[in-house]
């Protein structure tokens, strides 16, 4: 029954997908439109005193990303990067005969999971392990012959609050595993979702490689009553535009804008987000179809659900993340339960203060990260933001409790950075800002950094966690009591606008390079990516209430954990 009623509201949920899919296809045609004619003609748009200046770049689609800077890195960091990029490398799909067409392309209509049943036959106890089969078709109904689709698969139980990420496993000839820990008595349903086709996945990284400017960014430069506005990037199509050169002497992190045609580069006042550029055929759009193939749920050819019983005795415990693709935690009862070994407490208002009392709480990043800054600020009621007279998007934001002793600030990090009017005083970057703190055991430090990344080669993600790596083992050396909290990647919302500059995909493979690149060091991970996939409210880049208060109580419980005040 209860089955049926969630079936429907699923099928509800697809067809508002797939008016809100259309509805988005159209505004994105059109804005198409609009760039074709932006960048194959120089154009300078006279708005009061404004020049824009958008260059003349090539449009041939299969310029390579030559034109990214990547700064130069130490023998040692050269070697991580490649064996970061060769960990994260995605099994290549057979090149489709063209033309191009769905039928020959992963369909989740046609594919289905099953449970295999126990090793050795039995019944599942809690802490066993559970294996599903995932075999996949295309829309011909014929078996895939190879891999690189991507899965999500999820284990959980609604009636008891309970959630838990599995791991897939991807046999590259067409079927895929999905692994379970089993960590709560009673019954426990698979849900199994295709996020992106192979083939799809194959465009998404072609469109990383092809068009790594396709977010562009802009800079307004004024002097006086005269300004121009130029576009900025650390892709830059050459041109015979000259250029400024905004790489932090510090970091070495590259950033460069056309240098405007009669202010000096001096003269920049701010970084904004620009637009979005789309080059996809027609056909290739197909690969991204709410309700067909982006993000559907994959059928059961069986059962979907089993019951587990309760563990056997002298069998351990629910496996913890030490473990090899182990997760970091599930839900029951509607609670996180890490299994890392931390206790997650629940904090309320007045715990809160009582944890953070004499603490000063740095927090850099996205717009993920200032959810966490507006949490603190509503749950603390004598935590008072400071009016910094900040862009409502853009912070700087700071916040004290007097009476507590508690400084919390929030600042976003630097480019590239799709927020609107960012000051150019107020860019920095995160490594720079760590480098400016004191640290010592009242001091807590956050980030997340990841989303306005998407776009970009790996390489340039990879060389600016490696720059805040080093400057967060210079703040552990000089102070090592300072806790150091990192925000993993979260899965969102997906339409094909989102898809093309945010995916998930894209996510998932900068989170498999923060995660290894912070491996080792002391430093707490706060999983997002886990806490939004196990979690039965459905994907959203800004996760919803109750996920926010899940990373809210782990966070505190690295700062407070339980018995020491
Ligand atoms: C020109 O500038 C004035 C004053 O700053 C503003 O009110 C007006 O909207 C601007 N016009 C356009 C077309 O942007
Ligand atoms: C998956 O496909 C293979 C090969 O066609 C078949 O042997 C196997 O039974 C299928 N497994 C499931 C779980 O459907
Ligand atoms: C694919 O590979 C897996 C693991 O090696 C194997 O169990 C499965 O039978 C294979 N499926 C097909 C369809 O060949
Ligand atoms: C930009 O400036 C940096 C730092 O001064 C320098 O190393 C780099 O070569 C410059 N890049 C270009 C393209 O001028
Ligand atoms: C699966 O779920 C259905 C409906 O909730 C229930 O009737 C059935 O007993 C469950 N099966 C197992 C094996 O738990
Ligand atoms: C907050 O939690 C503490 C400890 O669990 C409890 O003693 C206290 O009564 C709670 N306060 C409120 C306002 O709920
Ligand atoms: C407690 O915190 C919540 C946010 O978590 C906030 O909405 C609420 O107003 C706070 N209550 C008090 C008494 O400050």
């Amino acid at each position: 029954m209860k089955t049926t009623m969630d079936t429907r509201a699923c099928i509800r949920r697809e067809y508002f997908a797939i008016f809100f899919f259309l509805a988005a296809a159209v505004s994105i045609i059109v804005l198409h439109n609009m760039e074709v004619l932006e960048t194959t003609f120089q154009i300078q748009h006279k708005v009061n005193s404004t020049t824009i200046i958008v260059p003349r770049v090539s449009t041939v689609p299969d310029v390579h990303r030559g034109f990214c800077t990547f700064q130069p890195l130490s023998p040692k960091d050269a070697l991580e990067e490649r064996l970061l990029l060769d960990s994260i490398a995605w099994p290549k799909t057979p090149v489709l005969p063209a033309p191009l067409s769905l039928e020959k392309t992963s369909d989740p209509a046609h594919s289905s999971f099953t449970i295999l049943p126990v090793r050795g036959g039995g019944q599942w106890h809690v802490g066993d392990q559970l294996e599903v089969r995932i075999n996949m078709s295309d829309f011909q109904g014929r078996p895939k012959k190879s891999g690189g689709d991507f899965l999500l698969a999820r284990l959980h139980n609604q009636k008891l609050g309970a959630g838990v990420v599995g791991h897939v496993v991807d046999h590259l000839n067409g079927s895929y595993s999905a692994v379970f820990s089993l960590p709560w008595e009673g019954d426990a349903q698979v849900e199994v979702t295709l996020v992106h086709s192979s083939e799809a996945v194959t465009v998404l990284n072609r469109l990383t490689s092809e068009q790594p400017d396709r977010i562009y960014f802009k800079s307004l430069f004024r002097s006086a009553s005269f300004s121009e506005t130029t576009i900025c990037n650390v892709c830059l199509r050459p041109t015979k535009q000259p250029l400024c050169n905004y790489t932090d002497l510090r970091t070495g992190e590259p950033w460069f804008c056309y240098k405007p045609k009669k202010l000096s580069c001096d003269a920049r006042i701010n970084h904004a987000m620009g637009k979005y550029k789309q080059n996809l055929r027609a056909i290739e759009k197909k690969l991204f179809q709410s309700g067909v193939n982006l993000k559907v749920y994959l059928q059961a050819s069986g059962p979907a659900n089993v019951t587990v019983l309760p563990k056997k005795k002298g069998q351990s415990e629910v496996k913890s993340s030490s473990v090899k693709s182990g997760p970091s935690g599930y839900y029951y009862q509607g609670v996180w339960r890490a299994l890392g070994g931390t206790t997650v407490r629940q904090f309320n208002n007045s715990t809160i203060s009582q944890c953070l009392k004499g603490k000063e709480v740095h927090m850099y990043g996205d717009s993920t990260i200032r959810q966490w800054f507006e949490y603190l600020n509503a749950a603390l009621p004598d935590l008072k933001e400071f009016n910094l007279h900040s862009l409502k998007q853009v912070g700087p934001f700071m916040a004290l409790d007097y009476a507590n002793n508690i400084l919390v600030t929030f600042r976003c990090h630097g480019p590239p950075i799709r927020f609107p009017k960012v000051p150019t005083s107020e860019l920095r970057y995160i490594a720079n800002e760590i480098d400016g703190l004191t640290g010592g055991t009242n001091t807590v430090v956050v980030f997340g950094i990841w989303s306005h990344f998407s776009t970009f080669p790996m390489e340039i993600y990879i060389r600016r966690l490696q720059t805040i790596r080093r400057a967060v083992v210079r703040l552990l050396d000089r102070a090592p009591g300072t806790v150091v909290i990192i925000r993993t990647a979260n899965p969102k919302a997906l339409m094909l606008y989102e898809t093309i500059t945010n995916s998930d995909w894209y996510s998932l493979q900068r989170d498999k390079v923060l995660r290894a690149v912070f491996k080792g060091l002391k430093v707490h991970l706060i999983d997002a990516w886990e806490m939004v996939l196990a979690h039965h409210l459905p994907h959203s880049l800004h996760p919803q209430p109750p996920i926010i208060k899940t990373m809210m109580d782990l966070l505190l419980s690295y700062i407070c954990p339980k018995n020491s005040g």
